[in-house]
């Protein structure tokens, strides 16, 4: 098989970047290791910036989103007694989308065959070839046999574990990272949420979110101990957590349910550099993870993808290499702002195991600080409606 751009991996980074290459005539394939249902299956944060929202739009895939998203103009961060509302809408005039990431997942999923987007699934041993030259090339095993694609460019888009930042040799890539000392405990259930907006609140047993899909679904969060196991949390334990931490105002509204899904994530922030290595890009998960805290992991996928589409467009388009050029720098810039937001933020609102009196005094006086400040709210809005691209 020929093509202009492989891609590998259909989470959301794959399918935007294929979708938005497609609107533009260029040849793409996509490669996935997962089934579709089992893409679809995975439960992720919920809060679409702007930039995400635009690329559904200028898509034409944003009809259900714009139906069924919540439009939020406000959330609140909460520490013991006191309750800071940060309001989104008046400190910037914008505000940010509740909807699930999974649904744009499937919104773009839905839309492939019609778009003649190609999505390759459960392709296996997916391997990355010649990706320093012109004439780099992708196989996979299928049914028993092996497929090759030849493109002229790479995309890898697949997520954390995937092989593509494993093709950038090591006397080239460079990492980043920190790993955080908890993980976040989450569930979903069919309830109504304790509250219109979003809750993150910083308590003495451990950090909380009250987050919600929709007017009859809550997703909530809980800080764990990295050992701790989901079978040691029945659901009941878990609702009375969540009431001790968010406080009684918002535990006077909790309506409990079953679970729907129940899981723990370790918390993380990680950056790769470069993105790009000769014919081979890396955008989304591939590239960076950013622990939850900001809601970003979902939109910075979207800002390289937008930046990415822009540059492979102009290339094929126009034969101009500009884009592709200077991609890994436009990328990064963002990225690592997007890093010091969420990281901030989660020093902020959770209990570190080694911080100490001086650390949680550290914490009072940012949050007292943040509740007095209309300059210090004004700024963590701006950060977190996503700054532009
Ligand atoms: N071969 C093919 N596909 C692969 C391989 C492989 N060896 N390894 C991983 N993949 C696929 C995964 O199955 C997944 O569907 O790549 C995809 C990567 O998707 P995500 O992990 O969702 O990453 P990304 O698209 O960058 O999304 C970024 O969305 O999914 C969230 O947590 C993620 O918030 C982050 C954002
Ligand atoms: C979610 O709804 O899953 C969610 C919301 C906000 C976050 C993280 C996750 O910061």
């Amino acid at each position: 098989m020929k093509t202009d751009v492989a891609i590998i991996g259909a989470g959301p980074a794959g399918l935007l970047l294929g979708h938005l290459l497609r609107q533009q005539g260029i040849d793409v394939v996509v490669v996935e290791r997962q089934s579709a249902d089992y893409v679809l299956g995975r439960i992720r944060a919920g809060v679409l910036e702007k930039v995400t929202v635009d690329l559904m739009k200028q898509l034409d895939l944003s009809d259900r989103m714009m139906k069924e998203g919540l439009p939020h103009e406000g959330f609140y961060l909460a520490d013991g007694e006191k309750l800071i509302h940060i309001n989104i809408a008046e400190l910037t005039g914008s505000s940010v989308m509740v909807y699930g990431q999974t649904e744009v997942t499937r919104d773009l999923m839905d839309a492939s065959k019609s778009r003649g987007l190609e999505v390759i699934y459960k392709a296996g041993d997916v391997a990355l070839h010649d990706v320093a030259g012109n004439s780099p090339y992708v196989t996979y095993q299928k049914d028993g046999q092996e497929h090759r694609i030849d493109a002229r460019f790479i995309a890898g888009c697949d997520g954390f574990h995937g092989p593509s930042r494993k093709a950038i040799p090591d006397t080239v890539g460079k990492t980043f990272e920190r790993v955080y000392p908890f993980g976040w405990l989450g569930i979903l259930a069919d309830v109504p949420p304790c509250n219109h907006e979003l809750i993150y609140a910083n308590h003495s047993n451990g950090f909380a979110l009250a987050s919600m899909r929709s007017s009859t679904r809550s997703r909530y969060y809980i800080q764990v101990p990295l050992d701790e196991k989901v079978e040691d949390w029945p659901d009941d334990r878990i609702w009375d957590e969540l009431a001790v931490r968010l406080g009684p105002d918002a535990a006077a509204n909790m309506t409990r349910g079953t679970a729907l899904e129940k899981s723990i994530a370790p918390l993380r922030s990680f950056v790769f550099e470069p993105m790009r290595y000769g014919s081979l890009f890396l955008a989304g998960d591939a590239a960076h993870i950013v622990p939850p805290t900001g809601a970003k992991g979902l939109n910075l996928a979207s800002s390289d993808v937008a930046y990415l589409s822009r540059a492979l467009i102009q290339f094929f388009k126009n034969g101009n290499s500009e884009g592709i050029e200077t991609y890994s720098d436009t990328a990064l810039a963002r990225v690592w702002k997007s890093e010091r937001f969420s990281w901030s933020l989660t020093q902020l609102m959770h209990r570190f195991p080694d911080d100490g009196a001086f650390g949680r005094r550290m914490q009072v006086a940012e949050l007292d600080y943040i509740a007095s400040s209309e300059a210090a709210r004004k700024s963590i809005a701006e950060n977190y409606i996503g700054l532009p691209l």
